[in-house]
């Protein structure tokens, strides 16, 4: 069984009531609906919007594969809307992502009073349904892999309900070292790395991340911790902790990236290029991808570099993303009015030097990579990154300027152009190194990412984990 906030499919609800079925999006569901896919496990997923709730009441037991849907086997849960708005936008969203992404910079001012204590319950509760769902679905000894900061409380209550299960723990996001983690109320971050540990096994995506819970572990619960061996022992039971670095699977994304539509994209920015060189960035409009400092650094690309004006282009894709939080929404008019600044400073009536789009548009991403001179990935920090991935199996000759916060980077480091993600100067140097690379070390590079970020595609990181948990 697998169990995680963002479920594979979402709904949404027409003026006359009719409900359209879409897949769902972000990094956990893209690498985890190839694994599903094809096979029996069952997906326990939150309901999330309007549409869900409305699928979810019209499905016995809320299974949405009983109501005729073509989900494979889903569970979705219906959590009243106030629960669900306080544990994923104000704790889960609003407050562990800022601390996992040492967010210090942004409008995150920790403050916990006693209305984060009334969201706290919240997420208790919410964590609660999952437990609570997962024990009455779970066949005897089954394996269930639990997913992200959402639930990170689900293992422990799991397990207290039903002590035969097998139960994983993973984390997509990165961990916050011991001092920055302690920034949440000690009864919190005790609950949370007690939760977790409820689990035999805890995934991470890198070895940096793993080792910081580690010492959160022995540092706040004082947890007796074995480095060499990755695992923790607290309460007279052992987690074992894993490192599963997810990749991408190399001739499926080939496959949908040489599919009509996203030729037809590939023709729209050629045209709107033409034999410019071509500067892409793919995020979501999230306060960790570091857009605005990547613009930043671009305009001072173009400030210390006049012989490029004219000759490139950038092609900034930022998509909306978690737009019911008000820091998302005010992140979100800092990047147009960036990409507006530098509009205004050098374009000119035949030279746009920066596009930006901020609709969704899979299909025209995809085109972007196969066009991409350099693909600028510059996070504050993630837990691993798929776009940096994805760049160099779609494009022979990317340059890769990666952050070294990255995930991605632990894999990915040799071959790109690592940068430190607050300096914005270092950025536009490597902007500029990227574009004047030589064309033979830009294929030599390209091609060794592409095997680094194909070695671990999801159906074999998925595996690697049931293995650990076997
Ligand atoms: C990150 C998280 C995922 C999440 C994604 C999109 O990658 O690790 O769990 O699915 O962001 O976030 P959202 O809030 O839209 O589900």
């Amino acid at each position: 069984m697998i169990a995680s906030n963002r479920g594979p499919v979402s709904f949404t609800l027409s003026e006359d009531g009719a409900l359209t079925m879409r897949r769902g999006g972000g990094g956990l569901v893209s690498g985890l609906s190839e694994v599903a896919r094809d096979s029996d496990l069952l997906w326990v997923c939150a309901a999330l919007s309007d549409g869900d709730r409305s699928a979810v009441r019209l499905a016995p037991g809320g299974r949405l594969d009983g109501a005729g849907y073509d989900t494979g086997p889903l569970r979705m849960l219906e959590i009243a809307p106030a629960v669900f708005h306080r544990a994923y936008n104000a704790v889960a969203n609003s407050t562990l992502w800022f601390v996992s992404h040492l967010l210090y910079n942004s409008p995150f001012t920790p403050h916990f009073d006693g209305r984060f204590q009334r969201e706290w319950e919240s997420y208790q509760d919410y964590n609660g349904a999952f437990a609570l769902a997962l024990a009455e679905e779970a066949g005897h000894e089954a394996r269930v892999m639990i997913q992200d900061y959402h639930l990170s409380l689900t293992p422990a209550m799991l397990r207290v309900e039903r002590p035969d299960l097998r139960i994983a723990h993973f984390s997509h996001t990165p961990w916050a070292p011991p001092e920055y983690f302690s920034v949440l109320p000690d009864e919190v971050a005790v609950e949370i790395l007690e939760g977790l540990l409820g689990a035999d096994h805890a995934g991470f995506l890198t070895a940096r991340w793993a080792d910081a819970f580690v010492s959160c572990c022995e540092v706040i619960l004082g947890a007796r911790v074995d480095r060499d061996r990755r695992n923790v022992t607290y309460q007279d039971r052992t987690t074992r902790i894993g490192v599963h670095a997810l990749g991408v699977d190399g001739p499926a994304l080939r496959a949908r990236a040489a599919e009509p539509d996203v030729e037809s994209h590939l023709q729209v920015i050629k045209e709107q290029v033409g034999d410019r060189r071509l500067i892409v960035r793919i995020d979501r409009t999230e306060l960790s991808k570091n857009i605005v400092r990547g613009m930043a650094a671009y305009r001072e690309f173009l400030a210390a570099h006049p012989e490029w004006h004219g000759k490139v282009v950038h092609l900034a894709f930022a998509y909306p993303s978690r737009h019911d939080l008000p820091e998302y929404r005010e992140y979100t008019a800092a990047v147009q009015r960036c990409a507006k600044e530098i509009e205004d400073e050098y374009g000119t009536d035949d030279w746009d030097p920066l596009i930006l789009h901020m609709e969704d548009d899979y299909p025209r991403s995809l085109a972007a990579y196969r066009l991409a001179d350099v693909l600028l990935v510059n996070p504050i920090r993630d837990g691993m990154n798929l776009v940096a991935k994805e760049g160099p199996i779609l494009s022979p000759r990317c340059a890769l300027v990666l952050s070294r916060e990255a995930g991605a980077a632990a894999e990915l480091g040799a071959d790109a152009l690592l940068v430190n993600p607050f300096d914005v100067s270092g950025t536009a140097t490597a902007l500029h190194d990227a574009l004047v690379m030589p064309e033979d070390e830009r294929t030599n590079r390209a091609t060794r990412l592409r095997a680094a970020a194909t070695a671990l595609p999801p159906q074999l990181w998925f595996a690697d984990q049931l293995r650990a948990l076997a």
